[in-house]
């Protein structure tokens, strides 16, 4: 099949094409899968049978603004669209043993590193050799499956040597309402059997590509489900999952944090197992603010809970508000009155109304409070508060 038409949207691989003249090279994986899904991807991988450094040059000539070379025979190049291609030779992979990264070694065709992917859907190649540009390489029955709507691993043992790829299973029939096939369903059993050996950032990787996901409440049920969450952990219900998207603005990867929070562990353990992870300062502190809330005893009044959790990650209080349901609209209606709670009146103003050193801070606190409960609304109001603090300590 040749689908030299249909690339005629994206001159940009015309382009790439001619400038690699005949060369072998093709683009692979999530390209060639959605291009017969009718979407443009925005990245593209390319694979050749030969030592990348050998491609370079052509490729810069479609001028990125970024280009280098990553992990061995890989190279990555940024263009000024934000679209990124990969570059990386056709390879072989052997796992020594389930769950760690393979030893690779460059293949002798592009069907040999076709056959050595996760599903049948990434494994078609288009040819970008000029003389036959746009022809479909499709060993697997890839094709096939797309139009079935069906996930299908390529060999038996796929999630015992990468359980990312479950993960990666979900995504897929998650975005595109397809289904398993009977290989691929029992190749979940492996993949809750050994996924306890991959490494934590390995599965925040995955997570986080889950959170940028349309259906990204179902992506975290499912894959605790199916038993990918090799930590001890509470099982939220989908509705909460759920509740929590909604309430968080857009979708994005760093979400990831957030829905895992739901997933922390109800024991007392718990604070020594977020210690634990390999985790960035936010990241960690926005775990711990939410386990600060999650089972405390909570007043209604914004004031009142300013003074004791004003300190909190706004997204912990997401998190809350989706764990709790009860204090939803409380919260949001705290996070709208946090927004106009900053005094208008300046330090400076304090100072020449008499106020000096560690009272200028209480008072700005009280106005703020103030502010939070509704009872300060102007600058004027606030004049007025001040003034009637200043009565009081000369005794008026
Ligand atoms: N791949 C694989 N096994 C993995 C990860 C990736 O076989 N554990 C292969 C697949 O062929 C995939 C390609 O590498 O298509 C590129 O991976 P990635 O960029 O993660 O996926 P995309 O197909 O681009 O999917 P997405 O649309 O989610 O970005």
């Amino acid at each position: 099949m040749n689908l030299a038409d249909r690339l005629k949207n994206d001159p940009f691989l015309k382009r790439l094409s001619d400038l690699l003249g005949e060369r072998e090279a093709y683009v692979v994986g999530g390209y060639p899968r959605d291009l017969f899904l009718g979407k443009r991807s925005p990245d593209i991988d390319i694979v050749v049978l030969k030592d990348v450094r050998k491609f370079v040059e052509p490729i810069r000539e479609l001028g990125p603004v970024d280009f280098r070379f990553s992990e061995f025979m890989t190279a990555k190049f940024l263009f000024p669209d934000g679209r990124v291609l990969d570059l990386a030779r056709a390879r072989r992979e052997r796992y020594p043993c389930p769950a760690v990264l393979p030893e690779v070694e460059p293949a002798e065709s592009i069907e040999e590193d076709l056959w050595r992917r996760d599903f049948s859907i990434n494994a078609m190649a288009i040819s970008l050799k000029r003389t036959n540009f746009g022809e479909l390489i499709d060993p697997t029955g890839g094709l096939e499956d797309l139009q079935r709507g069906r996930i299908r691993v390529l060999k038996e043992g796929s999630f015992r040597d990468d359980p990312t790829r479950a993960y990666r299973a979900i995504r897929y029939s998650l975005r595109f309402n397809f289904s398993y096939d009977s290989l691929t369903e029992r190749e979940f059993d492996l993949a809750r059997k050994y996924v306890r050996l991959l490494s934590f950032p390995r599965i925040e990787n995955e997570l986080r590509r889950g959170s940028a996901e349309e259906r990204r409440a179902e992506f975290f049920h499912e894959a605790e489900a199916r038993g990918l969450f090799p930590w001890e952990h509470r099982k939220p219900a989908l509705k909460e999952l759920k509740d929590l998207d909604g309430l968080l603005a857009e979708r994005k990867e760093e979400d990831w944090i957030l829905f895992f929070a739901l997933f922390l562990p109800e024991g007392p353990g718990v604070l020594e197992f977020v210690h634990s992870l390999p985790l960035g300062k936010p990241e960690k502190k926005a775990l711990l603010d939410f386990l600060g809330l999650r089972d405390e005893e909570i007043e209604m009044d914004p004031g009142e809970f300013h003074l004791k959790h004003g300190k909190s990650a706004e997204e912990a209080l997401l998190v809350l508000a989706a764990f709790r349901p009860a204090l939803r609209d409380f919260i949001l209606d705290y996070l709208e009155r946090k927004k106009k709670a900053t005094p208008q009146i300046s330090a400076r103003e304090l100072i020449e109304m008499g106020f000096t050193g560690r009272k200028i801070g209480e008072i700005l606190k009280k106005i703020e409070i103030l502010r939070l409960q509704g009872k300060i609304r102007t600058k004027e109001e606030e004049r007025s508060f001040v003034q009637s603090q200043l009565d009081e300590r000369s005794g008026r």
